[in-house]
């Protein structure tokens, strides 16, 4: 069965291409690698023996993605596809709402001219802002997002509400936590471009010694160690959800189907634990200094994801520990790259 991947080569996105080819889906990949780069391809060819068909592709370009679906008979589609830094967001929010939802709507075109169903969208935990209860369950009701780029994820996911209803369509929004951690064989995981807005990117490449420090931005929450706290879930258990909610779509004997599942571990990790426990793992230093809060960072977040258990049989397996480990080891493979 061949399934549509948006944004394949991202770092989520190629995670969960190496887990579909698993499963034995055909992978269809479209993705403009700004984001991304040619070589992720050879990997994922490496690990799986399979070399998905890719096309290199801006999805604002209508006409080659209609080119795409004339040449494959594709049966559903995980939209990865999106720009995700949250402080260009609030300096170019066109371009986050163009390059977001003008992506997504013209895939979705292609759905209801062909009568296609079964769509996965990769939404976000910032849908909720700072929630007043921990933990988060799908029924934590939304608030204004901080950022454009989460307003897209909002608006995303009403864009999607909407195909659903109007055109009587499969589709699952998944609003995942704070993904971490690379592939096993360090052959994946997330590339670098410019300084890492997310707390383990910029703990690894103050570890490398690319940063000369990692900035805590507050110690005054009123958390137990003073910083904040969120919840940090593996890439490769990520991934496998996305297999899950897939099966479970195609499955479905209903012709309209509209889940929401959120994706974290349900265990919250301060900053402060976080650092402590990637000294642990790698047993390397990770110099810090505490800087004063960023606008529009949250106290706490982290997921009740016991919806995704019940119903997609999934659910977060790898400890914080063994997730670190990887990112080291992905930050290894990605020095011995430019060596
Ligand atoms: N990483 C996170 O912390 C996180 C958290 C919640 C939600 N998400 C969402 O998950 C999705 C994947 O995130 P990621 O971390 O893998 O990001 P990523 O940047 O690594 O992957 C996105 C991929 O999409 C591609 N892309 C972007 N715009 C495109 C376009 N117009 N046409 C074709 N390709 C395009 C990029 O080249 C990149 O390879 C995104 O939608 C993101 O917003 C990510």
């Amino acid at each position: 069965m061949s399934i549509l991947v948006t944004g394949g080569l991202g770092y989520i996105g190629s995670h969960t291409v190496v887990e579909l080819i698993k499963n034995n889906f055909e992978v269809i990949i479209v993705d403009d690698l700004s984001n991304s780069e040619k070589f992720i391809l050879n990997n994922i060819e490496e690990i799986t023996g399979k070399r998905p068909i890719f096309y290199p592709f801006d999805l604002r370009r209508k006409e080659l993605l209609t080119q795409v679906f004339e040449a494959h008979d594709i049966k559903g589609c995980i939209n990865f596809a999106a720009s995700k830094a949250v402080g260009e967001s609030m300096v170019e929010p066109l371009d986050y709402y163009e390059n977001n939802l003008f992506s997504l709507v013209n895939v979705l075109q292609e759905f209801r001219k062909r009568n296609i169903s079964n769509f996965i969208f990769s939404s976000s935990c910032t849908v909720y802002g700072q929630a007043d209860e921990m933990p988060i369950d799908e029924n934590t009701p939304l608030k204004e997002a901080e950022s454009s780029y989460g307003k897209t994820k909002q608006m995303g996911e009403d864009i999607l509400k909407d195909f659903s209803r109007a055109y009587q369509k499969r589709v699952t929004l998944l609003r995942y936590f704070n993904p971490i951690g690379a592939h096993p064989t360090a052959l994946l995981g997330e590339l670098p471009s410019g300084i890492p807005n997310n707390l383990v990117p910029y703990v690894t490449q103050t570890a490398a010694g690319i940063r000369e420090k990692l900035s805590i931005w507050g110690d005054d929450y009123p958390t137990e160690d003073g910083t904040a706290v969120r919840d940090y879930i593996y890439v490769v258990d990520l991934a496998k959800a996305h297999v899950a909610a897939l099966k479970k779509l195609i499955n479905s004997e209903e012709e309209t189907v509209l889940d929401v599942y959120n994706l974290g571990t349900g265990k919250g990790s301060s900053v402060l634990e976080v650092v402590k426990a990637f000294e642990l793992a790698n047993d390397v230093a990770v110099p810090y200094q505490i800087c004063p809060r960023r606008e529009g960072d949250i106290t706490v977040a982290y997921a009740n994801a016991d919806k995704a258990e019940k119903e997609l049989g999934w659910k977060s397996e790898t400890t914080l520990e063994e997730a670190l480990k990887t990112t080291w080891e992905w930050q290894k493979y990605l020095k011995e790259r430019t060596n």
